[in-house]
């Protein structure tokens, strides 16, 4: 018998208690042993729930409760969900997550706190949402060298891009939206700024690479500053705008990894990856490119995959699970404006003075496009490159085309 507690009664925590409740049958039978839902704590009260009896308000409940063996934390942020976490692992309960901030910045530490308590620290509904890749990535790929990872990572700016691609929604419109469905963040900051998306890779290239890549090593633009105009731009070349989350592993080890607005080409597999859905690629040097693809975001995909964690945690009590990485460093990235890729750019000039500046170019045209704006695909080159080349251009949108 295992007995769960559910921290944080939010869209994926409400999520998980519905599913536990739903296939509880099925899960049980699996798991070869009962799986029961036994506390769920929330500063708020929901007298309406039919999991109101299990409502709770003070974590040293589970945390002294020597049933509780199993803690899912979909509290979301890193402050009360780090305190909490490293408090139920201490007290040698297994830890399951679906929060990529808290991963992203502590996940070293946290799967450390666990291998020296013996239990499990999981996390697969952290990445994706529904899709399998935590697991994939660190058993079934385990016989590759992994050098690159690229990924659409978020599911609302996915949602917002595909909105404003196939219906020509405002972007505040299509994040509305995003926002109903429950895909977006509390604060859909994360999402269109692209830290959600950060937190994403940073997770998929520590696993892959081996030790621990923290946010603030990875540069991160989100697509606020992509415009209706670029999306036409893009469609007359075909191609199509993608938020990427990319991690790329160089020769001497070191790791290059961004999120940036990409022109992906229309046959690209990942242009033809819509709404909420994700898809991650990763490239290793045995088997090529494998692709993930799923719904990225939402209650029950998300919580389908914490509740199997759930249960591998439950099924392997006494054989916990160290889905784990490396320590970090100041040395173990590089900056990825040395990355050459062809660029996107559009800008407040004669399409000749780009020309001009950037070399050989392909001139985009658009209806309605306002006199003295032109929008060019440049030939490979660095971000930095690029940058000295436009020092004298008024750019509005500057892209890297994601090669074929
Ligand atoms: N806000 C996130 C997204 C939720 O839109 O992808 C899933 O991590």
């Amino acid at each position: 018998m295992s007995k769960v507690a559910i921290l944080g009664f939010g869209v994926v925590g409400s999520g998980v208690a519905e599913v536990l409740k739903q296939n509880g049958p099925h899960i049980d039978e699996k798991v070869h042993s009962p799986v029961e839902l036994k506390y769920i704590l929330d500063v708020r009260d929901f007298p309406d729930s039919p999991f109101a009896p299990l409502i709770i308000h003070d974590f040293s409940i589970i945390e002294q409760d020597p049933e509780i063996d199993i803690v899912v934390e979909t509290i979301g942020g890193a402050k009360i969900a780090r305190e909490f976490t490293r408090r139920a692992l201490t007290a040698g309960k297994s830890v399951v997550t679906s929060n990529k901030e808290l991963v992203a910045a502590c996940g070293y530490e946290l799967m450390e706190l666990a291998r020296e308590h013996g239990v499990s620290y999981l996390y697969e509904a952290s990445v994706g949402g529904g899709i399998p890749i935590i697991r994939p990535l660190k058993q079934c790929l385990a016989a590759n060298e992994i050098t690159e990872i690229c990924g659409i990572l978020n599911g609302t700016t996915n949602y917002i891009l595909t909105r404003m691609i196939r219906a020509g929604l405002s972007f505040d419109a299509a994040l509305k939206e995003a926002q109903q469905n429950g895909y977006a963040e509390a604060d859909p900051t994360a999402d269109v700024e692209g830290h959600d998306a950060c937190r994403k890779i940073c997770i998929l290239a520590s696993l892959a690479f081996g030790i621990h890549i923290y946010p603030e090593q990875v540069p991160t633009q989100g697509i606020r500053g992509v415009s209706l105009a670029d999306v036409a731009y893009a469609d007359s070349c075909g191609r199509k705008i993608k938020l990427l989350g990319r991690a790329i592993r160089s020769t001497d080890g070191k790791i290059r990894a961004y999120v940036a607005p990409h022109l992906v080409n229309g046959e690209d597999p990942l242009a033809g990856v819509e709404d909420v859905f994700n898809a991650i690629t990763v490239r290793g040097n045995a088997i090529g490119d494998v692709m993930f693809y799923g719904r990225g975001a939402g209650k029950l995909p998300t919580a389908s995959a914490v509740v199997a964690d759930v249960m591998d945690a439950a099924r392997n009590k006494d054989r916990p699970k160290y889905l784990d990485w490396g320590p970090g460093g100041e040395n173990v990235t590089l900056s990825p404006e040395d990355v050459i890729s062809p660029w996107y750019v559009r800008a407040e000039s004669p399409a000749e003075a780009l020309r001009s500046a950037l070399g050989e170019v392909t001139v985009l045209a658009r209806a309605g496009a306002p006199a003295g704006e032109a929008a060019v695909l440049t030939g490979a080159m660095t971000g930095r490159e690029l940058e000295t080349r436009l020092s004298r251009i008024s750019v509005h949108a500057a892209f890297r085309v994601l090669e074929d």
